[in-house]
């Protein structure tokens, strides 16, 4: 189990992308308690263009299924938001040390393309967690509700550490958003723009052993005057 924390700087330090869960569910009130307490971060104007979709138990499963075989199936992507940038030097590099790291510690190697996609693949098996969670937002508000999901998303991932829930970021449970929009019933001007993964760490699983490295503050952070 992640180790939970009391502090902000605790969660900021203890948190990491998991990629292997174990079953257990995390207990409904201890969601409900993460999710509300996240509704407290700002947006812009306040305008809280958020909309957060907890899918569990056999829907879940149901959903999971639907997923691999979408991903599965050499389709391309259709994301409803445009996720179609190529990381240019310096975040290319940090693009490839990150994919490094989790294949290092999975023990994949660099030209193991079948392993790759294996390992790829499991974004939409949820990495096994209990709990996905779906971002979505009205498509006409663009980057600038993004920029709010993103924050709200954050609170909640902080929130969980913070309880020795493990989380995962996904950009990759936007890309085949028609399952997901199907089970929502999502009208056609919402979309999707990002999931998260999320239930308690498997604490013997390699992937869970990846680190990543982070810039110094110097690249980072210009103070001026
Ligand atoms: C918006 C966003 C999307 C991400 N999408 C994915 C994803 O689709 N699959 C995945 O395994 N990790 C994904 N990640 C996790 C990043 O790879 C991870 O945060 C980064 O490598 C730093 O590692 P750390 O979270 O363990 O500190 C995403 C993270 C963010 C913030």
């Amino acid at each position: 189990m992640t180790e939970p924390a009391s502090t902000v700087t605790q969660a900021l330090r203890a948190r990491r992308s998991t990629r292997a869960f174990l079953p257990t569910p995390v207990p409904r009130a201890v969601l409900e308690e993460v999710f509300a307490l996240a509704l407290r971060v700002p947006s812009n104007c306040n305008t809280q263009p958020w909309r957060a979709y907890v899918v569990s138990g056999a829907q879940k499963d149901e959903l999971r299924q639907a997923l691999l075989d979408e991903a599965g199936s050499g389709r391309p992507p259709n994301a409803d938001f445009d996720w179609d940038v190529r990381f240019e030097g310096e975040h290319r590099e940090r693009q490839f040390g990150a994919a490094a790291a989790l294949y290092g510690t999975t023990g994949i190697e660099r030209h193991d393309r079948a392993a790759r996609q294996r390992s790829l693949l499991r974004n939409w098996g949820f990495f096994d967690a209990p709990h996905a969670v779906f971002f979505t937002m009205q498509r006409y508000l663009g980057m600038v509700g993004a920029v709010d999901l993103g924050i709200f998303a954050q609170a909640v991932s902080l929130l969980l550490t913070e309880r020795g829930i493990a989380s995962c970021f996904q950009g990759a449970l936007g890309m085949y958003p028609g399952p997901a929009r199907r089970l929502f019933a999502l009208p056609e001007e919402v979309g999707i723009l990002f999931g998260m993964s999320l239930g308690y760490a498997d604490p013997d699983a390699p992937a869970n052993r990846t680190c990543t490295g982070r810039i110094g503050l110097d690249a980072a952070v210009s103070f001026v005057g």
